[in-house]
């Protein structure tokens, strides 16, 4: 009885979201969060497992953390005591300061967020060259309040705590003018390795900016990407969505 629900549950989900032609990737349960970039998959579940996909394979990779991103800056998580660690070597290895959220997808330098909201930047030498405590790691402190913040090619987007949205454009030295207030309010937003741009908003509903380029990194407009699902989290590489919804279901889909 349950399988057939799951078949026509499947079934519409299929049906319905005609944009893209989602799936239910079964074989990983509750999953708090995922990050693609680089043809790679990480996530974390509510458990704080870190994985990493291979095949259709989650291989469970050391430690325990609640927030992962790969990207040109490497592979870093976040701990729930919000210390910060770079895969090196098939290990986890600390580095200085405590985020709550950070993201890999920058141009070799890493942002991310504190407990308090407040954004930080670590520079391309140092996130590349980083082997371990005495490696350096001095983190800029950026202008604003954030709770989530993540980046590509053409900028970097975040949301602060009502969901108002804001890009800021950096360089690989954290180098940058300040944010620009974004339309729209998202909960979490992602952005790919090519530059497109996904959020969620608290209802649940996903959605993209359209018309992104280097010299338009503003984009021109939110458009609705239709779920059959309320989703709390989404990430985006190389035509792969990957969307975790309110109710942990992980769905991949493609255009
Ligand atoms: C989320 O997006 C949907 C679709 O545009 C909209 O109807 C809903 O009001 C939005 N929710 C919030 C909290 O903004």
């Amino acid at each position: 009885m349950r399988a057939t629900a799951a078949v026509l549950l499947v079934l519409c989900l299929l049906a319905l979201s005609h944009a893209w032609d989602c799936q239910e990737v079964v074989n990983i349960k509750n999953l708090m969060q995922i990050d693609a970039g680089l043809g790679q998959v990480v996530a974390t579940d509510t458990s704080q497992i870190p994985y990493y996909l291979v095949g259709d394979e989650w291989i469970r990779l050391p430690g325990s953390l609640k927030h992962i991103t790969v990207g040109p800056a490497g592979i870093w998580g976040v701990n729930k005591e919000d210390s910060i660690y770079k895969y090196v070597a098939g290990n986890w290895v600390q580095a200085a300061g405590l985020l709550k959220q950070l993201d890999a997808g920058g141009n070799q330098f890493m942002v991310g967020v504190n407990m308090d909201d407040t954004p930080f930047c670590l520079t391309s030498s140092a996130t590349v060259g980083y082997k371990g405590p005495g490696s350096p790691t001095s983190w800029t402190r950026l202008p604003g309040a954030v709770k989530y913040y993540s980046c590509g090619p053409f900028g970097c987007w975040a949301v602060n705590k009502n969901d108002d949205i804001f890009l800021m454009i950096l360089n690989q030295d954290c180098q940058n003018k300040g944010w620009s207030h974004i339309d729209g309010k998202l909960s979490m937003i992602e952005v790919a390795t090519d530059g497109s741009v996904f959020g969620v908003n608290s209802s649940g509903d996903v959605f993209t900016r359209d018309g992104i380029t280097a010299s338009k990194p503003e984009g021109t407009g939110w458009r609705k990407v239709p779920m059959f699902l309320r989703m709390k989290h989404v990430t985006y590489d190389l035509e792969h969505l990957w969307v975790v919804s309110k109710s942990a279901v992980t769905m991949v889909c493609t255009p």
